[in-house]
């Protein structure tokens, strides 16, 4: 039986992923244990909680082939900045942990498509990654069939979808690499004016997998059109532009693959905005991504790639366990106040999003809500909150394009806004977390006592983190964020 460890790192936001006798054991962010916010290091600690779920290390796979990116790195006279002296077998000599066992690396690419493509319960299906850059390829399709998974096509850099999107949330005003999701976040307060302008100047072909930008955009395109500066305009037009790219992508790989089923990954599948509008095209029966698509995703990816099987998927809840369940009555009393209630329990989530286990929890209704939230949270005021709704209740109350949104990767419009002003973007939709008994009891039981003595299925819900540092991980954390915020954490 396999033991192995996955490892995304030396990056940004490195993760840990183990795999025991073909079981996802364990998988979390290096930040959450370091308490440095997207640290690109392995953080001990964080190897240690691994370690913890195997009896030994037969394995360990890194997500990239250093030598390979190191060719393109020298190609695109990048290295000086990015070239790091030490090498992989030799920074990886620093955890003893980890001497006794055999180093493997995978292709960039293969470890996002087997991160998707083996938890994803499909036994066929077109499995398409999206990321800025791996160590060539910025687009891959692949065919899986059965435990195979056949690469069909790549697009190498410097034409990048990943990257464009990178450049104009840097042109925005955003930090690249790191706050795509606010550009996106402000795309919905402008119109998508620029967006012929923005093809024309950096499309050049667009029939996949022939698909070419004009220029390189890996260094920013701060001398691009410098007159331009209305920030919302930028934003909603270069995600048009990226929208309208992927459209003829997954086009092309439907066609290709002939399949109905879809496992999308890489970073640009954190675009729940486009998410919508790829379900909507009716192009796929059922679409599969893994609630962390991106580099760190690609811890448990490097692993499964090295697995080359189909393992159970055994939910988000991969990380710390902190154990105890909160007194529902307790917390639904909290709620009914009209209080910001604040939970840390059981494993910690992986991937982006806090989906009940470190949760700031409100009732969405009343007009001062998103006030009362952002006087603990303190971010952009123009960033909605997201809803946490009874899966059995949410075609009620939004247009959802999926049957299910367990892992908030799809945005709806809400029937009726004004009703949960909180949890609704300016443009009327909301980033919908649905959830039934399996997928999060805790969470299930307290929504569905609130249904019961308030009429309404869902609660607005955000990430439990103090400003600027990682989710909170473990009791320690949550009673230091209770303490700073003068409030109780369940
Ligand atoms: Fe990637």
């Amino acid at each position: 039986m396999a033991h192995i460890l996955g490892l995304s790192c030396r990056s940004h936001d490195a993760a840990i992923a183990a795999v025991r006798d073909e079981e996802l054991v364990f998988a979390s962010h290096c930040e959450r244990y370091s308490r440095r916010k997207n640290d690109p290091a392995l953080a001990p600690a964080a190897l240690s909680a691994a370690l913890a779920h195997l009896d030994r290390v037969d394995d360990v796979v890194y997500y990239e082939r250093p030598v390979l990116k190191r060719t393109r790195q020298l190609r695109s006279g990048q290295l000086g900045l990015a070239a790091d002296p030490v090498g992989l077998r030799a920074y990886l000599r620093r955890f003893p942990q980890l001497r006794r066992a055999r180093l493997h690396v995978v292709d960039h690419h293969h470890s996002h498509a087997a991160g998707g493509y083996y938890t994803s319960g499909l036994t066929e299906a077109a499995v398409v990654v999206v990321d800025g850059i791996g160590e060539w390829n910025t687009v891959s399709l692949w065919h899986g069939r059965g435990d195979r998974l056949d690469r069909v096509a790549t697009v190498n850099y410097p034409h990048s979808i990943g990257l464009l999107y990178s450049a104009f949330t840097q042109r925005t005003g955003f930090k690249p690499n790191e706050e795509e999701y606010i550009m996106m976040g402000l795309a919905a307060y402008g119109t998508p004016d620029l967006a012929d302008l923005i093809w024309h100047d950096f499309v050049a072909r667009d029939d996949w997998p022939h698909f070419r930008l004009t220029r390189s955009v890996h260094r920013g395109i701060a001398d691009w059109r410098p007159e331009l500066t209305d920030r919302a305009t930028l934003a909603a037009s270069a995600q048009e532009v990226t929208e309208r790219l992927l459209d003829g992508l997954f086009a092309w790989a439907a066609k290709e693959t002939g399949s109905r089923n879809l496992v999308y990954s890489g970073g640009v599948a954190l675009n729940c905005a486009y998410n919508s509008r790829l379900a909507r095209t009716g192009l796929f029966d059922t679409i599969w991504i893994m609630p962390s698509p991106g580099d760190a995703g690609s811890s448990a990816g490097s692993a499964l790639a090295h697995l080359g099987r189909h393992v159970r998927w055994p939910g988000p809840y991969l990380g710390h366990d902190i154990g105890r369940e909160p007194d529902i009555e307790e917390a639904l009393a909290s709620l009914v106040r009209g209080e910001v209630l604040a939970v840390a329990h059981g494993r910690a989530e992986f991937g982006p999003r806090a989906l009940g286990n470190r949760s700031l929890l409100a009732d969405p209704r009343p007009p001062t809500a998103k006030r009362r939230v952002n006087a603990i949270k303190r971010r952009e005021p123009f960033r909605p909150f997201a809803p946490v709704v009874l899966e059995e209740h949410a075609h009620a109350y939004f247009d959802l394009p999926v049957p299910t949104s367990p892992y908030m990767q799809f945005v709806a419009r809400a029937h009726d806004p004004e009703a949960h002003l909180a949890v609704c973007h300016v443009d009327g939709t909301s980033r919908v977390q649905t959830v039934n008994a399996g997928q999060n009891p805790f969470v299930h039981q307290l929504l569905r006592r609130f249904y019961e003595e308030t009429g309404c299925p869902m609660l607005l819900n955000t990430s439990l983190n103090i400003k600027g540092e990682p989710l909170v991980n473990t009791t320690e954390d949550a009673i230091r964020f209770g303490k700073l915020h003068g409030i109780r954490v369940l």
